[in-house]
């Protein structure tokens, strides 16, 4: 019987990478975690929907380290400005913007409209060396705050309220509370299901 198969973290973003460690945690004696080789650059997302650059990033990975690869894109797509920034989420105020550049674009944007509503949507991929792609979807709606709130999380999250929470922006809220509600925990969560076969394969042999 052979230990937890393992997989490499293709996100270069320490912040998402953080999420995903903790949404598995529970899977920690089938599935182990690897952190992406330093020397690798940024795998440059050129896809037009969170399904490519997900993909992109996690082919990447998988034929740099020859193990199978977990990769994530998300994007925030605000009903008053017709999905925008959506795909473009990381770039939202020109490319390598900040966080904070992100968040006081979107704050200008929506300033002085009553509908408020959005979602972030994940799409999280697994690719295996034998060319074995899942794929799995999560998505959590709520609205933007006039102001940031919380000093919690990271990008978007202290302007993002979501709908089924207690009025708290994702930012307010422990790791914990956001995972079990956010776009994040339901894409992970779900492809972990699809996951489970492969990995009782892998946890037998
Ligand atoms: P990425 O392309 O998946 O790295 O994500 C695009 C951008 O969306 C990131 O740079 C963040 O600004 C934002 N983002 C992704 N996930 C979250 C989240 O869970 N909360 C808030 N913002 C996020």
């Amino acid at each position: 019987m052979s230990g937890p198969a393992r997989f490499v973290l293709a996100t270069a973003n320490p912040d998402k990478a953080r999420d995903i460690e903790a949404i598995l945690a529970p899977l920690a004696d089938r599935l182990e975690l690897v952190d992406r080789p330093d020397d690798l650059g940024e795998v440059e997302e050129t896809g037009e929907t969170l399904e490519e650059n997900a993909l992109l990033k996690a082919r990447v990975l998988c034929q740099a380290t020859g193990l199978p690869a977990l990769a994530d894109d998300t994007g925030l797509e605000v009903d008053a400005l017709g999905g925008a920034p959506g795909v473009y989420s990381a770039r939202y105020a020109g490319e390598g913007a900040s966080y904070a550049a992100n968040v006081a674009k979107l704050s200008a944007e929506m300033e002085g409209r009553s509908d408020r509503r959005a979602r972030f949507t994940t799409v999280a991929v697994a690719v295996f060396p034998d060319g074995t792609e899942l794929l799995a979807s999560g998505s959590v709606a709520g609205r933007i705050l006039e102001e940031p709130r919380g000093g919690n999380g990271f990008g978007y999250d202290p302007v993002f309220c979501p709908d089924e929470g207690d009025g708290r922006s994702f930012a307010e809220m422990s790791r914990k509370e956001k995972n079990a509600l956010s776009h994040r925990g339901r894409a992970f969560r779900l492809l972990a299901e699809r996951l489970a076969g492969r990995l009782e394969a892998s946890a037998g042999s």
